[in-house]
């Protein structure tokens, strides 16, 4: 393919996917969007710099202003927080919770936490499953009982397990908390006393749940008893693309030198300066953003069982969080809905209930499918517009109408909702590509 070809059809597919982006509902539970001030600072030249160790001591010049950057990025996470600690190098929340594992445990080791189906990421995997825990440290992983009436973890055979394991001679070290489907606050309060009492450190992935607890609407995991908390910066936090970890200070030194030189070199300073952005938005909007994503998403799971949708967790008020989790193995299973879905022009990824593999189902066509609202949130949407998107999901799933006249209704919704909001300035179009060359 000649060069300048391939050079024009790049930037083509990269408008193409603004346009698509800009005429559908985004529902994916880890994404969101920046506002324009986060996409400044990811165009500026930070992003040709590095910015090995910690500020101060870097091992390059040129970082007089970086170092700033990164010590107002610190300050402001540890306020959001209330963390004494804080590390913001590690460029994702795998990359985080990586450095984790390295600060508190040695290969051979052994982390409980939760398991794929009941909501666990990949990251706190088992060897066999190409998971980060098990692959790349070579910890050994048990799983938490989770209670599917309740969908969280078990407190009483939790405690069971632990003893038990720790009475075989396990070397139990680590208990991750958090979770990539994460419906309600989990036990930190009930759970961590006990856990430290048997020589277990106990961490918190608040991945998916960053923007909630830095909004104050979630569980508060450093006052429940966290040793350290990891987070990604672009879920629920709308920030760009990048990890923190939060912590004590008598932690501090395992933690950065688990980061650097562990598990970063340089730590990509335009997505840190992108951090900063998002860090004082949150300050300045993060409890009204967060108030509206929880109302959003309650009112969306009532609004989606309203309509005959099977959502999970019915007794227990559907969510907590900015997460919906649905039953579609009736409408052809996860994989069929997710598909008819995007040719409707609405986005949500596929999903494995709790109880999936018991059935026979696999993660390629699982019976669920996740729904998150914070991006949603973020281009303004509120109650009224969740029962729209309701009925949009009834009309493709559960009557089959034909996605592409959906799709047509969803891109005509979708007009109202083009600014984005929950930031100092929101003038801009949310999807407008922005050409530069
Ligand atoms: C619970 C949880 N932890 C960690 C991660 C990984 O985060 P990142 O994509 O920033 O590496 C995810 C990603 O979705 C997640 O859901």
């Amino acid at each position: 393919m000649d060069a300048f070809e391939a050079y024009s059809r790049l930037f083509s597919l990269l408008e193409d996917h603004h346009k698509f982006f800009s005429s559908s509902i985004p529902l994916i539970a880890s994404e969101n969007i920046t506002s324009y001030a986060v996409r400044e600072a990811l165009i500026s030249d930070f992003g040709h710099r590095y910015a090995e160790g910690w500020p101060g001591e870097r091992v390059y010049a040129g970082c007089r202003y970086i170092d700033q950057v990164e010590l107002l990025t610190l300050e402001l996470i540890k306020d959001l927080f209330g963390a004494e600690f804080a590390d913001v190098r590690p460029i994702s929340g795998v990359t985080a919770n990586l450095a984790v594992y390295s600060a508190f445990t040695e290969p051979g080791d052994t982390m409980i936490c939760l398991s794929i189906p009941n909501g666990g990421h990949i990251s706190y995997g088992k060897r066999e499953l190409g998971g980060t825990a098990g692959l790349v440290h070579g910890l050994n992983v048990e799983y938490f009982p989770f209670n599917y009436e309740e969908m969280n973890i078990d407190v009483d055979k939790t405690k069971k397990k632990i003893e038990k394991l720790i009475n075989e001679g396990v070397k139990l070290k680590l208990a991750m908390f958090g979770a990539s489907v994460f419906l309600f606050p989990h036990p930190v309060k009930e759970l961590s006393d006990f856990m430290k009492s048997m020589g277990m450190i106990v961490a918190y992935d608040a991945a998916h749940v960053a923007g909630l607890i830095a909004g104050k609407c979630f569980q508060d995991p450093l006052r429940e008893g966290a040793d350290v908390v990891t987070i990604s910066t672009h879920k629920t936090l709308p920030g760009p693309q990048r990890g923190a970890i939060l912590s004590w200070n008598k932690y501090a030194d395992a933690i950065k030198r688990a980061v650097f030189p562990g598990v970063t070199s340089n730590h990509h300073l335009h997505t840190l300066a992108g951090l900063c952005v998002a860090l004082c938005e949150m300050k300045a909007f993060g409890r009204e953003y967060a108030t509206q994503i929880i109302k959003n998403a309650k009112t969306l799971a009532q609004a989606l069982w309203n309509e005959g949708f099977k959502v999970v967790a019915e007794k227990k008020g559907f969510t907590e969080s900015h997460t919906i989790l649905i039953d579609v193995s009736g409408h052809g299973g996860g994989l069929h809905v997710e598909k008819i879905l995007e040719d409707a022009n609405i986005i949500v990824n596929r999903n494995l209930l709790p109880w999936d593999l018991k059935m026979g189902r696999h993660f390629t066509n699982p019976g669920g499918i996740r729904i998150g609202v914070s991006e949603v949130t973020r281009l303004g949407m509120r109650e009224d517009d969740m029962i729209e998107i309701a009925s949009f999901m009834k009309r493709v799933v559960i009557n089959r109408e034909d996605p592409k006249v959906v799709a047509k209704d969803v891109a005509e919704f979708r007009k109202k909702f083009n600014e984005i909001k929950y930031c100092f300035e929101n003038a801009k179009e949310a999807y407008a590509y922005i050409r530069i060359r």
